[in-house]
């Protein structure tokens, strides 16, 4: 029917609302856990079982693409998802490697050996769980010789933001990047390695410089999908409308999501 959109909550909806303008009539159905958000606290294992269960409800509302528009999932979850679990003629894509391709500034597919790139001191800001999997490392050196990457567990960013609490978002993103500067006094890219994070870009980049370049993934996740839809057309399915449905509290998450995307959006009970 569409174009499934996974997060474990509210910020899937920065690549959702990037991937609406970048192909307006694709339609979309969204799904945000958020009854079980925070996911960057839980173990690998718990990733795996509530990704797949959501990553189900996609493929049962229709969608035969599923992006994982949650780095947790992507890296606790899309492998292991990918080598014995998604079924026949069913896809689920990742938001780490368009984001590595920009950083490495390569071409979609580009699987050419690892080499040089301009980046040489990368700070990696990600939930602990994506820190932890050390997913992002990995897929940089398929990719990328001599960049030195620090990675900050951002604790307590996403529950804020789940929260609406945006005054304690805003304090807590500063002392994580006080954080990373004691390891890493002078990084010439930021990656903001969690979906929830471009919500609080401006806050990241104030408390970077401006020398910093901070890469946030919507728009290049969104940039990517259009190239993949262009070679698998077929992935899109028929359908026209577009649906938003959570595991929480739907008139919460819709007045949350209606302030962050400053557009009425109303999500239904998954
Ligand atoms: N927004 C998600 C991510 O990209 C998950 C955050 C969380 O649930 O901890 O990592």
């Amino acid at each position: 029917m569409a174009v499934g959109i996974f997060d474990s909550g509210l910020g899937g909806l920065t690549v959702l609302d990037a991937v609406a303008k970048r192909l307006p009539d694709v339609p979309l159905v969204y799904y945000g856990d958020s009854a079980h958000a925070p996911y960057g606290v839980r173990t690998p294992d718990d990733i795996y079982d509530l990704t797949t269960k959501a990553t189900q409800r996609l493929f049962d509302a229709g969608c035969d693409l599923v992006i994982l528009a949650c780095n947790t999932a992507s890296a606790a979850a899309l492998r292991r998802m990918q080598e014995g679990w998604v079924p026949e003629g069913k896809r689920v894509l990742g938001v780490f490697v368009p984001l590595i391709e920009a950083l490495t500034e390569r071409q979609w597919g580009d699987n050419s050996p690892p080499r040089e790139v301009n980046a040489k001191h990368v700070a990696l800001f990600a939930t602990p769980a994506t820190v932890s999997s050390r997913a992002f490392q990995r897929e940089l050196a398929f990719r990328a010789i001599g960049v030195d990457v620090e990675a900050q567990a951002c604790g307590g960013v996403v529950d804020a933001i789940e929260d609406g609490d945006m005054i304690l978002a805003e304090a807590l993103v500063r002392s994580h990047v006080d954080a990373l500067r004691r390891k890493m006094p002078d990084p010439d890219a930021a990656v903001l390695g969690c979906t929830h994070y471009p919500l609080m870009e401006k806050e990241f980049q104030a408390a970077l410089g401006p020398d910093v370049k901070v890469f946030s993934q919507a728009n290049l996740v969104a940039e990517s999908l259009a190239d993949y839809l262009d070679r698998r057309p077929e992935m899109i399915g028929p359908g026209t409308q577009s649906v938003f449905l959570t595991s929480g509290d739907p008139g919460q998450v819709s007045s949350r999501a209606t302030q962050f995307l400053r557009r009425q959006i109303t999500f239904d009970a998954a």
